[in-house]
C-alpha cells in the first residue's frame, strides 16, 4: 500500500494512508492496558510490518523505528496510568546518500506517528530551501509560515536542510527561516514533527553552526548505501510492483550492470535502480514494437530480456571512455 504523492505549488504533499477509521477507533475505545491493546487500537503494527516487507535492507533504520514506536506505545500506557505524559520531542534527522530511502521512510514514519495519535493528520509536506526562503527582504517569514501551516498536524520534511544556512552570505534570509522553524519546533511540537534530511557530513557541519537546531532533534537515523545484493532485491521488488520480471539471464545482466554503474559518478542507490529499470523497459518496448506482426503473449509483455539490460551504454563504451562519459 504505497501512499499517493501529489504536488501542490511550492511544496509536495505526500499523504500517508490516513485512514479515518483508525482515528475514530483510537478515539472511541477504552483506555489501553497492554502493549497489545495499543498495537491493536492503533493498527501501527501493520505499517511496521509493511515497512519490513517492502523495504530491502535498512536494518539499523528499521530497528530505530521500532524503538521509537515502542517508546510511544509505552508512553501511551504511562498516560493511561496518569503518569507524566508530556509529548516527547519527535523531530528527526535522516542522513544518507541520494536514493537510500529517506523520503520513503519519512512517509511511513508519518503514518506510524499518525496511527499512534502523535500527529492529527499523518500527511507529509516535503520542501527544500526554495520553498521556505524568499529572494527579497520580507518574503521569507510569510513563505516559511505558509509551509508550516500546510504541514501542521503532520510531518514537515526538509530535504538538504543545510542549504538553509549560508554563512558565506551574512545577509542570507535562510537564517530567518531557521529561527521561525526553531520556535515552532519548540512550541508546537505536539502538532508538527520536523524531519531534516541530507548528506551526513553536511548535516554535521550544519548542526555545529546551529546548536539550537541540533538540540531540538531527538532522533538521528543514518541510511547506509545499499550493496549490490540489496540493489538487486530492490530491482526485483520494483519489477514485481510494476508487473514486470527478469527473463533468462536478465537478472545476471542487471547484476553486471550494477557493478559497472557503481564505478560511475552520481550513483544514487535505489533511485539509480529505478532509472535503469525505466530505461530497460524502454528498450523492451522498442524491441517488441519492431515486431509488428507477431502476436505478443503476456510473457512477452512482462519480461525484460538480457538484451534490454545489455543495451545500456555502460556495456558499449570501452572502459577509458566510459569513465569520462
Ligand atoms: N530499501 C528499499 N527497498 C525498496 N525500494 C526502495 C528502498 N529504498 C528506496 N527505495 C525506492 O527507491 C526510490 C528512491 O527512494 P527515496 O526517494 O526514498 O530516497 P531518498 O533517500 O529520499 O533519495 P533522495 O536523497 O534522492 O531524495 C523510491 O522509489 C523508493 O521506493
Ligand atoms: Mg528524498
Amino acid at each position: 500500500m504505497t501512499a499517493p504523492l501529489y504536488r501542490i505549488p511550492g511544496a509536495s504533499v505526500l499523504t500517508a494512508d490516513a485512514d479515518q477509521s483508525v482515528t475514530d477507533v483510537a478515539a472511541s475505545v477504552t483506555e489501553p492496558k497492554t502493549v497489545a491493546d495499543v498495537l491493536a487500537q492503533s493498527q501501527v503494527e501493520s505499517v511496521m510490518d509493511e515497512l519490513d516487507r517492502e523495504l530491502v535492507g535498512l536494518v539499523p533504520v528499521k530497528s530505530r523505528i521500532r524503538d521509537i514506536a515502542a517508546l510511544l506505545v509505552i508512553d501511551k500506557l504511562r498516560s493511561a496510568h496518569g503518569l507524566n505524559a508530556q509529548n516527547p520531542s519527535l523531530h528527526m534527522c535522516f542522513t544518507g546518500n541520494p536514493g537510500t530511502g529517506k523520503t520513503t521512510v519519512a512517509l511511513r514514519m508519518a503514518e506510524i506517528l499518525h496511527r499512534l495519535g502523535y500527529i492529527r493528520k499523518g500527511h507529509l509536506v516535503a520542501v527544500t530551501r526554495d520553498d521556505l526562503v524568499g529572494q527579497y527582504i520580507g518574503h521569507t517569514a510569510p513563505k516559511t509560515k505558509e509551509v508550516l501551516k500546510k504541514a501542521m498536524g503532520g510531518v514537515l520534511f526538509i530535504d538538504e536542510a543545510y542549504y538553509l544556512y549560508r554563512p558565506e552570505n551574512e545577509r542570507d534570509y535562510g537564517q530567518e527561516a531557521i529561527e521561525i522553524l526553531l520556535q515552532v519546533m519548540e512550541n508546537q511540537r505536539d502538532d508538527l514533527v520536523v524531519i531534516l534530511a541530507g548528506y551526513k557530513d553536511r548535516m554535521d557541519t550544519f548542526f555545529q553552526s546551529n546548536p539550537g537546531m541540533s538540540s531540538r532533534i531527538a532522533h538521528h537515523l543514518d541510511f547506509p548505501d545499499y550493496d549490490v545484493g540489496e540493489l538487486l532485491s530492490i530491482a526485483d521488488k520494483m519489477l514485481t510492483s510494476q508487473q514486470y520480471q527478469f527473463g533468462l539471464g536478465a537478472r545476471q545482466a542487471f547484476d553486471d550492470y550494477l557493478n559497472r554503474r557503481l564505478q560511475q559518478p552520481h550513483f544514487a542507490n535505489a533511485r539509480s535502480v529505478r532509472n535503469a529499470l525505466d530505461r530497460a523497459r524502454l528498450r523492451q518496448a522498442s524491441r517488441l514494437f519492431a515486431e509488428r506482426d507477431r502476436v505478443l503473449s503476456k510473457d512477452d509483455l512482462i519480461t525484460l530480456q538480457a538484451q534490454d539490460v545489455l543495451g545500456s551504454r555502460l556495456f558499449k563504451a570501452p572502459p577509458a571512455e566510459r569513465r569520462s562519459a
